[in-house]
């Protein structure tokens, strides 16, 4: 197998600097980028001379003077001197690049040399309250992160951490009682009964306040074990977990492992309040609540005045259990804006604690979308909106000339097509900005959607099969001509580039926009590079090349969690 070009001029570089050192090589290779010169077709990886983590200015004249070789012809520094330019042969670079992906693609070493130990806690929705759009931002671009770091060989575990605690689950256990049959609907429908049982006991509540204390009377037993509290709240999870796993499979995303907040209930973490106190992190205030002073100006309440629980002292005894088990190199949660203040509560306490790990913690964020609903506007639960979407999409591929399959059955097609749309119509945007959603927008072929990539595949795929064509079994790039190809390969260069950014700024917008980026090639490409109907040498040459595009493609669509469709 043929090296990886972007490693060829890395380790050249590094045999320059005369330092052979692997580490040298690597952070060579991450800060170069490749680029195609507009006017001359020239292909260049542009070396910074400074950064963040090194300084080479002395030692550019000697990589100036680099011999040239097969594969490097020139280097020459920017109109700035802040960069050097490595003109590489267009051919060498071409067959480098596409056979060494032609079979698999995977990520070149520098990128996964360390190993890291990651915990990705995302997704979390709350039981018995609708799985709203936020939960469904936190499972899409949570999947995404996970899936980049684990394609970059880290070790990654996917924490689902259920809200299932709080004096909200008193009104649901209260409601249910009050709701003649719903045992009978649990079975059948536990979001929506749990949600209405919910809904049900707030709006009686407010009439009759007895029976808000009753509610908060349930959870007080619940929170001290209570045993038939307790058993009944567990079968009501077990009915949740199943449908949300039917939700998550339609998602394709899976767990590693499924948490509780009830997990961390008072009874289990009051030997950790406690060791709080005897450490003097933990005050009682005048109202008798437990609080931890963070500054002058800050105090975080721990344990409410009638001995329960708090959201936050759950997800301090949480993290202190991940760390015990998971020894993580870095633990991500992905939720929204609103909780900035909690997660950053929620280090500084660990750091109060004096706890050495407390920093491999980040909350990633992400913004608010309006106008998600269906288009009665009713829906808030997953399940509906993603029924909807396939809906939608059905409705389009059976008006679509295009439309290849039968859609007289339920076409596993126009369920991964109303998937796509949505996945790629969340990560189209960077994580933190806030967005309107819109199904023309979402659905639309034509424009930067999941639609579109999925078009672009099968379009690929149906070239590999219907062209009756059989592709050469290495590069011959003297048969691939044309600055079409160029334009190809110098996109299909960039893949990496994009997985590296992608994975340090834990945005799944770079990927996506790569993946846009690449299918608008391809398009062109597909026209321009016609593989039915051509001399035999010149067509298996292409379809090597359009082989190794749908790869990075099929990659990238996985990665950012999709199923690629051979047709639709
Ligand atoms: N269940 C919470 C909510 O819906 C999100 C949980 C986030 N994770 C955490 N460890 N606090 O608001």
């Amino acid at each position: 197998m043929r090296r990886n070009p972007r490693l060829l001029i890395a380790n050249k570089i590094s045999q320059a600097l005369s330092d052979k050192n692997v580490s040298v090589t690597d952070t060579v290779a991450k800060h170069l980028t490749l680029n195609l010169g507009k006017s001359d077709g020239t292909i260049y990886f542009s070396l910074p001379l400074r950064s963040k983590f090194y300084d080479i200015r002395a030692d550019a004249p000697k990589l100036i003077n680099s011999k040239s070789d097969e594969f490097l012809e020139n280097v020459i520094p920017s109109d700035n001197s802040e960069k050097l330019h490595f003109i590489v042969h267009r051919e060498h670079f071409i067959k480098g690049l596409l056979d060494s992906l032609y079979h698999k693609v995977v990520p070149p070493d520098f990128l996964c040399r360390k190993q890291e130990n990651i915990v990705v806690e995302f997704s979390s929705p709350n039981i018995a309250k609708p799985f709203h759009i936020g939960h469904l931002r936190s499972t899409i671009i949570g999947n995404c992160i996970a899936n980049i770091h684990n394609f970059m060989n880290c070790d990654v575990r996917k924490i689902n951490y259920l809200g299932d605690w709080g004096t909200q689950f008193g009104f649901v256990q209260l409601g249910l009682s009050l709701i003649p049959s719903s045992n009978v609907s649990l079975q059948n429908d536990p979001i929506h009964t749990l949600y209405n049982a919910y809904v049900q006991a707030s709006a009686k509540a407010e009439k009759d306040p007895t029976l808000a204390d009753k509610a908060r009377n349930i959870f007080e037993s619940m929170e001290k074990g209570d045993e038939d509290a307790l058993s009944q709240w567990t079968s009501i999870r077990e009915h949740t977990i199943e449908e949300l796993k039917n939700t998550y499979s339609r998602l394709n995303v899976n767990f590693d492992e499924y948490e509780w907040e009830s997990m961390y209930r008072m009874e289990k973490i009051s030997g950790l309040i406690s060791e709080l106190e005897r450490q003097r992190i933990v005050k009682v205030d005048s109202e008798g609540k437990k609080i931890i002073v963070l500054s002058d100006k800050k105090s975080v309440p721990i344990v409410k005045s009638d001995g329960s629980s708090l959201y936050i002292s759950r997800d301090i005894a949480a993290a202190m259990e991940r760390y015990k088990k998971f020894k993580f190199d870095r633990m991500y949660y992905v939720v929204d804006n609103g909780q900035t203040q909690h997660f950053m509560n929620l280090i500084n306490i660990l750091e109060l604690m004096k706890l050495p790990w407390a920093n491999k913690l980040m909350h990633i964020k992400f913004g608010k979308v309006r106008g998600m609903s269906t288009r009665k506007g009713t829906a808030i639960f997953l399940k509906d909106i993603l029924d909807e979407t396939r809906n939608v999409m059905k409705e389009k591929q059976i008006q679509s000339p295009n439309t290849k399959v039968q859609l007289d059955c339920e076409h596993p097609s126009t369920e991964i097509l109303g998937l796509s749309a949505v996945v790629i119509n969340d990560l189209k945007y960077r994580r933190t900005q806030d967005y309107q959603f819109d199904w023309n927008k979402a659905l639309d072929i034509k424009g930067d959607t999941g639609v579109k990539l999925q078009y672009t595949h099968s379009r690929l795929k149906s070239i590999e099969t219907y062209s009756e064509v059989v592709a050469a079994t290495e590069c011959d790039p003297s048969l691939l001509t044309g600055s079409i190809v160029d334009d190809l390969t110098h996109m299909i260069g960039k893949f990496d580039e994009a997985i590296m950014n992608s994975h340090q700024e834990l945005e799944p917008n770079i990927l996506v926009n790569y993946l846009f980026k690449l299918s608008h090639v391809l398009g062109s490409a597909i026209k321009c590079l016609k593989v039915k109907g051509e001399p035999m040498s010149v067509a298996s040459q292409r379809l090597y090349l359009f082989i190794v595009a749908r790869n990075i493609l099929a990659k990238g669509m996985q990665l950012v969690g999709l199923t690629p469709l051979d047709q639709m």
